[in-house]
């Protein structure tokens, strides 16, 4: 990378912190800076385009629709502003905002068009902070912040057929790992995307194990 684009990735780094002072724990300037880490480490091996990829990585977040009234243009478009505001080429600019508008979980109901070597990296390393120590951390501070049950063993996880239903669910905490993280793992596109994913999601059944073990006082 050139030294105009490192500043240009200190400049959103800075932007992106800022934009989420005071977001939820699991979709703070932390989230995007893990997903910013994991993304540089796999796009080293991906061969992909690291300018591109460290944009998307920080930028992804930036504006996310479940806390803008279900919006999702808010997102893309100030990530568009910002990168127009900084004088970044339009090519580059035209496929950070497609990656961060094609990268959601819940967008996979739908089929997507949009298809690029950045776009795996991103979103395998925005997948792999929902898995493991992380993603258990995020996904029980979310449901503390939506007033979710940890776990309910009369409410059995469901298997949502759209976007919309997946969206809505009030459901308690324990099952969003069977309704969305342990979907994950077969989602994965890049090779060490795979293998850490097959890692953090070994980490979670046997969380899941000895949390359901303690829950009936058997552990
Ligand atoms: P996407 O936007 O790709 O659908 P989210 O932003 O909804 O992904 O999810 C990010 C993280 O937020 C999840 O990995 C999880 O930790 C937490 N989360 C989202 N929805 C729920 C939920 N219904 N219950 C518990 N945690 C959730
Ligand atoms: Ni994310």
């Amino acid at each position: 990378m050139t030294e105009k684009e490192n500043k240009i990735v200190k400049s959103a780094m800075d932007f992106v912190r800022k934009s989420l002072d005071g977001a939820e724990g699991g979709h703070d300037w932390w989230h995007a800076y893990r997903v910013w880490k994991t993304s540089i480490r796999l796009a080293e091996e991906e061969k992909a385009e690291p300018f591109t990829v460290q944009l998307a990585a920080l930028l992804h977040d930036i504006a996310d629709a479940k806390f803008y009234d279900g919006d999702e243009e808010i997102g893309p478009e100030m990530a568009q502003q910002f990168l127009e505001g900084l004088g970044v080429k339009k090519e580059v600019i035209t496929k950070v905002v497609d990656i961060i508008k094609n990268i959601s979980f819940k967008n996979s109901f739908e089929k997507s068009v949009f298809a690029s070597k950045e776009l795996d990296v991103v979103g395998d390393a925005d997948r792999l902070d929902a898995l493991g120590a992380i993603g258990i951390a995020r996904t029980f501070n979310y449901g503390g912040h939506k007033g979710f049950a940890l776990y309910d063993p009369d409410i059995p996880p469901q298997k949502f057929k759209s976007k919309e239903a997946y969206k809505s669910s009030k459901a308690p905490t324990v099952n969003h790992f069977y309704e969305k993280l342990f979907l994950l793992k077969v989602k994965m596109k890049t090779v060490t995307g795979k293998k850490l994913a097959e890692q953090r999601h070994r980490f979670m059944e046997t969380y899941l194990e000895q949390f359901l073990g303690e829950w009936e006082g058997e552990r």
